[in-house]
């Protein structure tokens, strides 16, 4: 894949975080997400190459914008073809209470190489580069926090594990927090954290428990990119979701997943920060210009970027 694009892909989930950022705080999370896909669909038109959503807001029927399947970007058949997975606001809730940690993100691959994920959740494990090959599903979470602890060079009690804060993970953290392990409770968001655990400054070390299943193939992207480790199995709330992985595919649903059954190959992943949190700041406006940070990772060449960026707010918001 060319690898200009990744700039490209970048002025995609800025406009989408830009888009984002006027619905902070408004209690709107639909109006929000609806914000940042228009954005981002938009912005597509403005890079070269034509693109297949394969994780996005949903199946057609149930999203009119970057549904499973939809072609965005140029048509012209010259340009290269590429795979993508959206997440045009991740923590809709994040960015419509305020609260840190909302982003906007995506990861392109050539056609075929990211995994078609159900809409269902999935129990994940990520954690940096040490912990590669070590952490399982089939282990305790102790064995999992030990094990990553002693690779570290680290004792448990000084790694931080964030886990989404719902009733499933009461066991979760009852046991995680007796083997040691400082628990950063979120109440939404488990893609940064995914990303953050291979960002060593970011001060996070382990993502455990059970999230959305497309936002785990977007957080393994990430991982793909920076060498880090990832686990997964899908995880059903009902007989028809099973069905459903089944008709999509997946043959054997009770599949435990590592990063590269999720995403191959040459990989590009984006996000731009929406509400600042412990991976990307927010959008922040200062007297004209708007001020954003992104990440943007390459796998090829395991190169990461950080990207700031500043625009003038009142051409950025009537060109585009
Ligand atoms: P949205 O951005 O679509 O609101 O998803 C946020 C999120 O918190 C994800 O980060 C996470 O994987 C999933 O929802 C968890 O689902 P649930 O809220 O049902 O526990």
């Amino acid at each position: 894949m060319d690898r200009t694009l990744v700039l490209e892909y970048t002025r995609v989930t800025e406009a989408a975080a830009i888009a984002a950022s006027t619905m902070i705080g408004r209690g709107d999370r639909n109006g929000a997400d609806a914000a940042a896909v228009k954005a981002m669909r938009d912005a597509f038109e403005r890079v070269a190459a034509r693109g297949t959503i394969v994780i996005g807001e949903g199946e057609r029927d149930e999203a009119p914008m970057l549904y499973i399947g939809e072609k965005v970007g140029p048509s012209d058949p010259t340009l290269p073809e590429v795979d993508i997975a959206v997440d045009p606001l991740e923590g809709t809730n994040l960015c419509a209470n305020g609260l840190p940690g909302s982003i906007t993100v995506l990861a392109v691959t050539d056609r075929g190489l990211l995994l078609n994920a159900p809409d269902c959740y999935m129990m994940k494990i990520a954690c940096g580069p040490e912990g590669r090959g070590k952490i399982s599903l089939s282990k305790s979470p102790r064995d999992n926090l030990y094990t990553l602890a002693a690779a570290k060079g680290r004792r448990p009690d000084e790694l931080t594990v964030v886990v989404l804060d719902r009733p499933r993970h009461e066991n979760l953290v009852a046991e995680l927090r007796e083997a040691g392990a400082r628990i950063h409770l979120i109440t939404d968001g488990d893609v940064a954290p995914v990303v953050a655990t291979c960002i060593p400054k970011s001060g996070i070390d382990m993502v455990y428990g059970i999230g959305g299943a497309p936002e785990g193939v977007l957080g393994a992207a990430a991982i793909h990119c920076m060498g880090g480790e990832f686990v997964g199995k899908l995880v059903f709330r009902s007989d028809d979701e099973r069905k459903r992985a089944i008709a999509m595919g997946h043959k054997d649903p009770d599949r435990v997943f590592g990063v590269e059954d999720l995403v191959r190959g040459d990989v590009l992943f984006v996000a731009t920060g929406v509400t600042g949190g412990p991976l990307l700041k927010g959008v922040r406006r200062i007297g004209d210009r708007m001020h954003l940070q992104s990440l943007a990772l390459r796998s090829k060449t395991g190169t990461i970027r950080w990207v700031d960026t500043s625009v003038d707010a009142h051409r950025f918001l009537h060109e585009h």
